[in-house]
């Protein structure tokens, strides 16, 4: 199957560009590497160095590639940057991703969007909390992935496309940059193999869903067979892990017992976040394998081999 990956020169997308080129098939990434970087592009797939907004360059890839599916991942995905300029993060969110729709209508490819969970329902009042619960972002970022979404929606009522909608909880593994959403296990790690003293904000009992990006990636592949009308599905683990407990474990495959700095909560940062994903267990036939452990180990490994 011929298929592009936008943002696939970023953390999750290159997992996915690399999952479909071992399915086989054409693959194209488009990146402006505002974010991501030229080699994590894998060798066997083709890139464009492009910007989602610029739909003329977007669609002449598009009338080349002729592709069937198309993995929507290219974002401004700063929770911090949207609030600063959420001009922008509009921008690149919502109207970059109606390029993309617009190209993926010319060619009947579907495509299948990276969302957003926790940045989605906000602090919400069921925990772990099922697509159903209400979108009540904290941020310009989650806002504008609720928009992204709506367009899609959209398209699916107005042109019969079946495109789905994926929302992910905290994403972590090999490749991860230390910034965005979900950076803290990279940042932990990046701290306790250089010897510096990782930070705990507040109290260090804020929770977090962690799934493993291989498991990201299989629920994008799973996507591609639903046959079902149009959904949204909660990506995760639907296990609740705190920071301090996140701390300890990575100290324990790291080898380490470094004690922390604790610094005073930062604001708007949310209590409790989890997804219910039964939905997607049933829809989709897909669940998570990674154990936060070896998901942690083989992200260390991958740092230093
Ligand atoms: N990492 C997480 O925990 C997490 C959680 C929920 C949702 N998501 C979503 O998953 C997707 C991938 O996230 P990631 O963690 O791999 O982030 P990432 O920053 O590593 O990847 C995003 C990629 O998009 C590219 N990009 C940004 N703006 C662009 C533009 N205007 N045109 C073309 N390319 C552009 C960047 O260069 C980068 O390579 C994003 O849509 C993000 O919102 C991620």
């Amino acid at each position: 199957m011929d298929a592009v990956v936008t943002g696939g020169a970023g953390f999750i997308g290159s997992h996915v560009a690399d999952a479909l080129l071992e399915r086989g098939g054409r693959v194209a990434v488009i990146d402006n590497l505002v974010g991501g970087r030229r080699d994590r592009v894998p060798a066997g797939a083709e890139f464009h160095e492009l910007d989602i907004r610029d739909h003329d360059a977007m669609q002449a890839v598009f009338d080349d590639v002729q592709p069937a599916a198309v993995f929507h991942l290219a974002a401004q995905a700063d929770v911090r940057a949207s609030v600063e300029n959420p001009g922008f993060d509009a921008d690149v969110n919502v109207r970059g991703t109606i390029a993309v729709l617009e190209c993926a209508r010319s060619t009947g490819a579907r495509v299948v969007f990276s969302s957003t969970g926790g940045a989605l329902y906000g602090e919400a009042e069921t925990i772990p909390s099922p697509e159903a619960v209400e979108p009540a972002p904290m941020s310009p970022y989650g806002t504008s992935k609720h928009g992204a979404e709506l367009y899609l929606g959209l398209f699916n009522r107005l042109y019969g496309t079946r495109h789905v909608v994926l929302r992910y909880s905290n994403v972590y593994g090999p490749r991860q940059d230390p910034h965005g959403e979900a950076g803290v296990v990279a940042i932990f790690f990046g701290k306790l193999t250089s010897g510096a003293t990782p930070v705990i904000f507040g109290d260090g009992r804020q929770t977090r869903d962690y799934v493993y990006v291989s498991d990201v990636v299989a629920a994008n592949m799973a996507a591609l067979a639903y046959e079902g009308p149009h959904r949204a599905f909660n990506i995760g683990t639907q296990t609740e892990t705190d920071v301090i407990d996140l701390l300890a474990e990575s100290q324990r495959v790291a080898g380490t017992d470094v004690t922390p700095e604790h610094r005073p909560a930062r604001l708007g940062e949310l209590d409790r976040s989890c997804l219910d994903i039964a939905l997607a267990r049933r829809e989709l036939g897909w669940q998570p394998a990674m154990p936060l452990g070896e998901g942690l180990a083989e992200t260390l490994r991958a740092l230093h081999p």
